[in-house]
């Protein structure tokens, strides 16, 4: 029996965690417009209906595609900034308590944006989002999978002199045919470096590839993971070693990792012990920021309130913030539920 006191309102003011996000995945069509005309780039729409209707995608590849040419738009610190800023004031209205967003910068640097350019305006941004709504976050430099190792290893190279500013180093992109393992070097050097490391796997990829980024990249979080169901072995290790995997529904379905969200298994994963939270992957694409996604996961999974509660408190400890920072947002939590009166 699934009480409801959770409603949509109740869960948009549920504190949480965002730990799977894509800054360039945040750009609404009405900022693209914006861009496009700031810096004179002409877009093969004619209109914001128009690129809303173009996102219907077969699989990740197709998604993609539109993806890349989409961040043709962002050329300058500003244009960072302006993205990064949009997307904080989202998550604010979704409760959102820390942040921890994913950049490509080699999306950028081969279109010859410079690397500083890019995480100058970034950083400036959540900067200044702490200071005005409250949000701390914290970036994910992302390797592109569908380049060559050595893409990625000049691009830590590039990231060394803003090590301050980046937390941790994840592996996004084409997922089939571009494993884990082949990135080994990339990732040793980011430890080394001090980097934390997530990756994502098993998304259309076999749980093979969750394996590996577990074993061969020191993966701490899991990006994804879905398909870790299929093997019962993989299912037991990520419970043993509480590993987070950071799902993301409406990016499934869209995608057509599960044809529909009641076919998905996020409820599964969850009551298996699995330390599963809820994240919305690139909402501009994808119909909905992380709010939307706890709702449709509710409405076509049934989750209770307890599961509602135990995904938000699974993102906050998930999170690489400090033991007494992560503290801070459970006593939150734990004040929010109280206040409105939610038994768990
Ligand atoms: N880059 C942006 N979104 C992604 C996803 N869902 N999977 C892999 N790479 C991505
Ligand atoms: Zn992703």
């Amino acid at each position: 029996m699934n009480d409801t006191v959770m409603d949509d309102s109740r869960i948009r003011g549920l504190p949480k965690a965002e730990l799977h996000v894509h800054i360039e995945g945040t750009l609404e069509p009405e900022l693209m417009f914006e861009l496009a005309c700031r810096n004179a780039i002409e877009l093969p729409f004619a209109s914001v209906e128009e690129v809303r209707a173009a996102y219907e995608f077969d699989d990740l590849q197709s998604f993609l595609d539109i993806y890349y040419q989409a961040a043709d738009v962002l050329r300058t610190e500003q244009d960072f900034y302006d993205l990064t800023t949009a997307y904080l004031e989202r998550a604010h209205a979704d409760g959102v308590r820390h942040a921890e967003i994913f950049f490509d910068p080699q999306t950028h640097t081969d279109r010859n944006i410079p690397f500083s350019t890019v995480v100058t305006g970034l950083h400036r941004a959540l900067n200044e989002g702490e200071q005005r709504l409250g949000i701390t976050a914290l970036l994910i430099m992302c390797f592109l999978r569908h380049l060559p190792e050595e893409s990625a290893l000049s691009t830590l190279e590039e990231a060394l002199p803003f090590r301050d500013w980046i937390v941790a180093v994840g592996l996004d992109s084409s997922e089939v045919g571009h494993p884990p393992e082949d990135f080994q070097r990339a990732f040793a050097r980011a430890r080394e470096a001090g980097f934390r490391v997530v990756a994502h796997a098993g998304e259309e990829g076999p749980p093979s590839y969750v394996w590996q980024s577990l074993d061969l990249l020191g993966a701490e979080r899991i990006d994804h993971g879905v398909r870790s169901t299929e093997d019962p072995e993989l299912l037991a290790r990520l419970v043993r070693d509480a590993i987070t995997l950071t799902i993301c529904p409406l990016s499934n379905i869209k995608l057509r990792v599960f044809q529909q969200m009641s076919d998905h298994n996020l409820k599964d994963l969850l009551h298996e012990g699995v330390r599963a939270t809820i994240n919305s992957d690139d909402p501009a694409y994808f119909g909905g920021y992380i709010g939307d996604n706890f709702i449709a996961a509710r409405d076509a999974l049934g989750l209770s309130d307890n599961d509602i509660v135990t995904l938000a408190r699974n993102s906050i400890e998930a999170t690489f913030l400090d033991e007494s920072s992560k503290q801070v947002l459970l006593d939150e939590l734990a004040r929010y539920l109280e206040v409105q009166g939610i038994p768990v």
